[in-house]
């Protein structure tokens, strides 16, 4: 095999990334319909890698066109292994494939590219070298250093939304995300030994939050790169992936117990708008507000379970029937209305407090009950 020089502008060729010492290198490559692409990224890898590190390919495929066979044809020709895993159930979308792709890896490092030239496969070895250097577990590259750019993140609205993004993520896990100017790159390199694939939970687009976030290395590492045009096709993302990485961000904040009770809080205050609507609505259709509260409360209950449902405990549906979580949820809820009043004639009476500090010792009292009671009996662990 004869490796040709690569011709994109700015190819880091000439940044010669030397060969890590017991080196190869995994590449994987998440696609969903990228069938115009292959040939060209192949070849790109084939130009630009093999030659300075050793590297085998697996596509991780959830494609409804021919992609998977286009990778066997044009795989014949390439000097490295080329291994498709098509997924005919695709769980986790491209986060979820790109999972399933770092566990079939063969090697200590595993580049994480897309399949459509935005990322230059030149930069491969020069990730890997990096990081080797560096004696890092992840090198990110990223758009944000001096040296790279964002050029092929097309329009204004894009750019505005990705700047937005970048900076609540980066402001949620500071600590987290310490030393990584450009969490949402989907182009990085992991070192095989740090990665706890069976902690990970990924949603969507941004797997390199996902990896950073719950499987953060000690050491970090970055190099500039410039995001390209789409060689071929366009681009997968869409308004829905947006309210994924929404759901992804708030179940990685929420990870912890006490970070989840505050969500639960949080969700739970929102509940007084269905409430007085319906406490609104009922006593218009001439209820008696007693009734009618009783009534609207429900509602409120109602509204609370669908958010803690959707945001806090996602993964933890399985264990029981939809209709038994409910059940469980709603019965707490009732329990906690039920319980305060008594609860706060035993402080005032038996331990002689103010009417006022025994209400909110008591409303703190029974919104962490209802909270550990909904961790605990509605969705298991
Ligand atoms: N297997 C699989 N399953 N692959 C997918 C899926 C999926 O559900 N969705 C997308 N892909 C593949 C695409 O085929 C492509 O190879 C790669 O993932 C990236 O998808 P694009 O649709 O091209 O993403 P993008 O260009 O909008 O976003 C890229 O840049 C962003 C930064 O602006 C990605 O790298 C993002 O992760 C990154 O945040
Ligand atoms: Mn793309």
């Amino acid at each position: 095999h004869e490796s040709t020089v690569p011709e994109e502008l700015g190819d880091p060729a000439v940044r010669a990334a030397e060969v890590p010492e017991p080196g190869a290198v995994t590449i994987v490559v998440p696609t969903f319909n990228e069938s115009g692409n292959v040939r060209e990224l192949l070849q790109r890898i084939t130009d630009s890698v093999p030659t300075r590190l050793p590297c085998e390919v697996v596509f991780v495929d959830d494609s409804t066109d021919d992609t998977p066979e286009v990778i066997f044809r044009e795989a014949q020709d390439c000097p490295f292994p080329v291994a498709v895993l098509h997924r005919d159930e695709p769980v986790g979308g491209l986060g979820g494939a790109v999972v399933e792709g770092i566990k079939a890896a063969g090697s200590d490092w595993i580049v994480v590219m897309d399949g459509d030239l935005q990322h230059p496969p030149s930069l491969v070895p020069e990730l890997v070298g990096t990081g080797e250097r560096a004696n890092a577990g992840l090198v990110v590259a990223s758009r944000y250093l001096k040296g790279g750019s964002r050029a092929g993140l097309a329009g204004g609205y894009r750019i505005a939304v990705s700047r937005g993004a970048t900076w609540l993520t980066k402001l949620l896990f500071p600590r987290k995300l310490r030393g990584i100017s450009d969490p949402m790159s989907g182009f990085f390199a992991i070192r095989r030994s740090v990665v706890t694939a069976e902690i990970l939970q990924p949603l969507g687009y941004k797997i390199l939050l996902e990896l950073a976030v719950r499987s953060r290395p000690r050491r970090v590492t970055e190099v500039p790169f410039v995001f390209q045009d789409r060689f071929a096709g366009e681009s997968k993302s869409t308004a829905q992936e947006g309210f994924r990485f929404l759901r992804h961000l708030i179940g990685l904040r929420t990870a912890s117990p006490a970070a989840r009770m505050v969500g639960f809080g949080l969700i739970g205050a929102t509940g007084f708008v269905p409430n007085l609507v319906g406490l609104w609505a009922l006593t218009k259709l001439g209820l008696h507000y007693v009734p009618a509260e009783i009534l609207a409360n429900q509602l409120g209950v109602a509204w609370n379970f669908l958010l803690i449902e959707q945001l806090l405990f996602r993964e933890r549906r399985r264990h029981r029937r939809w209709w038994d979580r409910a059940g469980r949820f709603a019965l707490l809820a009732n329990a906690d209305l039920l319980l305060r009043i008594p609860l706060i004639a035993l402080l005032v009476h038996e331990f002689g407090m103010g009417a006022l500090p025994a209400t909110a010792l008591a409303l703190v009292t029974t919104f962490v009950l209802r909270f550990v009671g909904t961790e605990a009996l509605v969705y298991l662990p």
